[in-house]
């Protein structure tokens, strides 16, 4: 499972991307992104960069993860430079049929498709794991990443209102689903 490359595809601004599982040699590409993501304060749940010991308690529960198949993380590189990743995290007991996504890319490396496809390699890997529902939620604010979700078929179920403290302002949150069978 290691580095198992699922796609490979060149995006709408003419670079070459491939898209793999993770490998206990990305840390340092992971830390340096996150550090990237979390100083952006842009649209996902890390409000800051990480300590590199919290990030590196993430990077071992990644590895250990998917390793057991308890969830699905791929790592998006574009002409060889790590460019975000995609997860999807599987649900626990009477939700384990189910599995949670998340996708971010570093902002150079947004509006040319890869997203998109990263969604839909997720998406496949997720049928393969055998999960039946796909949930995921993302701030109402978040045009660009409302437009892929609902593109892929994802049902909007609701918004929570006032439900994310962002700079200043709170506000709403929209839960999507995919069933997949
Ligand atoms: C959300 C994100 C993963 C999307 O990845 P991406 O590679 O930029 O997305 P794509 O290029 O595949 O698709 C973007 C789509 O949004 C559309 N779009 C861009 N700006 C838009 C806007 N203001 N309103 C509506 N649609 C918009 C584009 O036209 C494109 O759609 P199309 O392919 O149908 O033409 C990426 O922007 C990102 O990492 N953002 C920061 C982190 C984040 O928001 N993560 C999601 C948390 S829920």
């Amino acid at each position: 499972m290691a580095d198992r490359i699922v796609k490979r595809f060149t995006s709408k601004k003419g670079n070459e991307v491939v898209l793999r599982y993770p490998t206990p040699t990305d840390f340092a590409d992971m830390y340096s992104f996150a550090c990237d993501i979390g100083s952006e304060d842009t649209f996902v749940a890390l409000d800051a960069p990480p300590t590199e010991a919290e990030e590196h308690d993430f990077f071992e529960r990644m590895i250990r993860e998917v390793k057991e198949k308890e969830s699905i993380y791929l790592m998006a590189y574009v002409d060889g430079a790590f460019a975000g990743n995609g997860r999807v995290n599987r649900g626990k007991g009477r939700h384990r049929h189910t599995g949670s996504m998340g996708i971010s890319l570093r902002s150079a490396f947004r509006g040319g498709g890869i997203g998109t496809e990263l969604m839909k390699s997720l998406i496949d890997e997720a049928r393969t794991l055998g999960l039946r529902l796909l949930t995921l939620t993302c701030f109402e604010t978040n045009a660009p990443a409302l437009h892929v979700y609902e593109k892929l078929g994802f049902q909007k179920a609701g918004v929570i209102p006032g439900a994310i403290a962002y700079k200043g302002q709170y506000i709403g949150e929209v839960h999507y689903y995919l069933p997949l069978i």
